[in-house]
């Protein structure tokens, strides 16, 4: 039996990369794009949907006087859309408590590392500057803490000698274009929720690290 598709907005600061994956999975998964939202005029991913055929919104921040009117605003705009979820794609903004609530449970982010290690920016800098033998990327569902709502998947990925910035962002990256989509699906498929600040698939409680993966 064949339905409609999930609605879905993606929120977007820059080059949407992450959009792309979004987009061209969109045909074999259970969703549909149906806005782009930036706070950057600049940013390249607007015209990544502009291709691809998605209308497009721009919201300054600079043009609002505070955290609270600027999300009142982009609460407004999202929900002209009527999405079911919304998708945080490289959405560079702190969110307002009024925002969490408003979409409880109905908004995914992507975050470059193995939540809840390095949470914040630069997080590939800080991964080789530790050390570290291992690094990944998360899929988590947006709370009011900020990087740390329940976990729904990981890629791990390995660190190797010689690593540079951008070679271990290009190895991370990789991976969160093959997992955002897919958390997505299983969203729009009913098959991941949110539920007592945990996330939950096909019935069962995740584990702290949701789905881990190795890429190999
Ligand atoms: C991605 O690496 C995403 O994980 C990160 O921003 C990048 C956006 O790239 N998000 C965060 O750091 C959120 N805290 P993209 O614009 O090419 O999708």
């Amino acid at each position: 039996m064949s339905h409609a598709p999930c609605p879905i907005v993606v929120l977007i600061s820059g080059n949407g990369s992450n959009l792309q994956a979004l987009i061209d999975k969109s045909a074999t998964g259970d969703y549909a794009i149906c806005g782009v939202i930036s706070n950057n005029i600049d940013a390249f991913g607007l015209e990544r949907a502009a291709r691809a055929g998605i209308p497009t919104r721009v919201i300054r921040h600079q043009e609002f006087p505070d955290r609270e009117s600027f999300d009142r605003r982009l609460i407004a705009e999202i929900d002209s859309f009527a999405p079911a979820l919304v998708v945080l794609a490289g959405f560079m903004r702190i969110l307002s408590a009024a925002f969490v609530s408003h979409y409880a449970g109905r908004v995914l982010n992507i975050h470059p590392s193995l939540l809840p290690l390095y949470r914040g920016t630069h997080t590939h800098e800080r991964v080789l500057e530790a050390g570290e033998k291992e690094h990944g990327v998360s899929v988590h569902f947006v709370t009011e803490e900020l990087d740390g709502g329940p976990v729904v998947l990981q890629a791990v990925v390995p660190v190797l000698a010689g690593d540079t910035r951008d070679v271990l962002a290009a190895r991370v990256s990789q991976q969160e274009h093959r997992i955002y989509p897919r958390a997505v699906s299983l969203f729009a498929a009913g098959r991941l929720r949110m539920q007592d600040n945990d996330a939950w698939l096909d019935g069962e409680r995740l584990a702290a690290n949701g789905l881990r993966e190795y890429a190999t």
